[in-house]
């Protein structure tokens, strides 16, 4: 089996799942960040460097209030957890996407888990919160268009390469495969520059549910030589 060495997650179907219980879909959302703090040791078991997981979206400000304060809150207790996790397993963590829009101490959380797991060298894991590819190009065309503006670089030189160091996935390879669950056929919005080869792989699993078994389904169907 080839391992594919990027894998990128739309982590989707909570709310479905919850519902199937008879319970509110903020239950879901508490269920699946559980599931993602074990698929990231699953991840690195079976030999993935870098995990991406879809876990807010810039269109997802317009559920509920209560669902997103839910989910806010979800965010607050899970940064806190992955900080103690990513020194426990090694994990280097990045964040994808605008922070700009969460609350402050949120926004601080965030930096420090940023910070205190740069040196490790385990699973990269990215974390993509408020984060929408369009608002990503957008933001990453605004700051080049500064930097030609400033005189620091000469829009002749702009090609894939350099217009990719602007984005919040510069230092990052693209993913290998990106797998979708819930059974929903889209990409809502998901790193759409650096899935422009990636195979995917859907699942009708909803998030709480995909467990290592089904993580090394999707793996194994993948055609990486
Ligand atoms: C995915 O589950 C998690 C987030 C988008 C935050 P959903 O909340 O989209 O669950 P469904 O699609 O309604 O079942
Ligand atoms: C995509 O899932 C966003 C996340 C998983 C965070 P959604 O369930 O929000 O996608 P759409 O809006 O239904 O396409
Ligand atoms: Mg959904």
């Amino acid at each position: 089996m080839n391992i594919p060495q990027h894998v990128a997650i739309i982590l989707d179907g909570n709310g479905r799942w919850a519902k199937s219980k008879g319970m509110p879909r903020n239950y879901g959302h508490v269920r699946g960040a559980k599931n993602l703090e074990k698929i990231c040791r699953d991840a690195y078991d079976i030999g993935i460097k870098y995990l991406t997981v879809y876990l807010f979206s810039t269109e997802n400000w317009k559920r509920s209030r209560e669902e997103v304060d839910g989910l806010m809150k979800l965010f607050r207790s899970y940064t806190k957890t992955c900080i103690k996790t990513a020194r426990e397993n090694n994990m280097k963590v990045r964040v994808l996407g605008d922070p700009t829009a969460l609350a402050d101490d949120l926004q601080e959380s965030l930096k420090e888990l940023v910070e205190s797991s740069k040196n490790n060298t385990g699973l990269n894991f990215n974390l993509a919160i408020n984060y929408g590819s369009r608002d990503e190009i957008t933001r990453a065309a605004r700051k080049l268009a500064k930097d030609c503006a400033a005189g620091k670089v000469n829009p002749d030189t702009i090609d894939e390469s350099l217009f990719n160091s602007y984005l919040d996935t510069n230092d990052i390879p693209d993913p290998d495969l990106m797998i979708r669950t819930s059974g929903e056929l889209r990409l809502s919005n998901y790193l759409l520059w650096q899935l422009a080869y990636t195979e995917f792989y859907f699942t009708d699993v909803l998030w709480p549910d995909f467990n290592k078994k089904e993580l090394i389904k999707a793996v194994s169907y993948t055609h990486l030589t």
